[in-house]
């Protein structure tokens, strides 16, 4: 990923309305199913998902946003950073998460974490955040680039973005079941086949770097930013 500062005012690639709205009702039907049995997920990517929250390096008065946060399975460790004076607001499509990740909260009695039940493309907030973390959501979303614009817009200057997510093999000989990892991730995930998660994080911050990669290279983790304010 490049460092240089990008365009930011092309919107890319754009599904059709159909094409959305098709996306993300399945979006709602597979991540309400997969609600009840995200266990094995959460524990799978604990370390990758801990280790891109630290890279944000969080103070405990920022104010972080959560796109695609599932159950809360990033939650507790965000908390750990902001501690009580801080603010986590997340957001998921799936009611089904959203249940879970109230219950989470209140289990915890965190009062300065919420959750909104929301398309993350196009959610609004009344006052931008510090930063933000999208672990295994935006290769799942209706219209990627759209998405990445929208966490950039949700930013003060100078925040940072954190995501995780997965792609086919890059190299190597893994990339002989490429045709079936992309089918796998569509069944299990709603992944979106025309989706560019590395390429819309680099369009659209002003600096953008692969932090890490995992499982032979088919998850990574990348650290972006928007620019500090003049
Ligand atoms: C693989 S789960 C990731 C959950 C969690 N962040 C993690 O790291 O395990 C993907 C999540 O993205 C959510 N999602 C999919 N499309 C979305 C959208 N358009 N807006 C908000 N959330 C969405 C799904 O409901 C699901 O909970």
């Amino acid at each position: 990923m490049a460092t240089e500062q990008r365009d930011r005012t092309a919107t890319g690639t754009s599904r059709s309305d159909g094409q959305y709205e098709a996306h993300l009702e399945r979006s709602r039907t597979v991540w309400n199913r997969w609600s009840d049995y995200y266990g094995q997920s959460e524990r799978d990517f604990e370390p990758i998902r801990e280790a891109a929250i630290d890279r944000l390096t969080l103070e405990p008065v920022d104010r972080v946003l959560e796109v695609g946060c599932g159950p809360g399975v990033n939650f507790e460790r965000i908390r750990e950073e902001i501690g009580a004076d801080g603010e986590l607001v997340a957001v998921d499509y799936s009611p089904g998460m959203v249940a879970n990740a109230r219950e989470r909260i209140e289990a915890h009695g965190w009062e300065n974490v919420s959750v909104r039940q929301a398309d993350a493309t196009v959610v609004a907030f009344d006052k931008p955040f510090d930063a933000a973390l999208a672990s295994l959501s935006l290769s799942v979303m209706p219209d990627v680039r759209r998405a990445v614009e929208n966490v950039y817009r949700s930013l003060v200057p100078g925040a940072r973005l954190a995501v995780v997510d997965v792609r086919p093999a890059p190299s190597g000989p893994l990339r002989v079941l490429n045709p079936l990892i992309r089918r796998f991730f569509r069944w299990y995930a709603n992944w979106n086949p025309d989706g560019d998660v590395a390429g819309s994080l680099e369009a659209v911050f002003d600096t953008c770097e692969l932090a890490d990669t995992h499982f032979a290279g088919t998850a990574y983790t990348a650290l972006c930013a928007k620019r500090a304010a003049d």
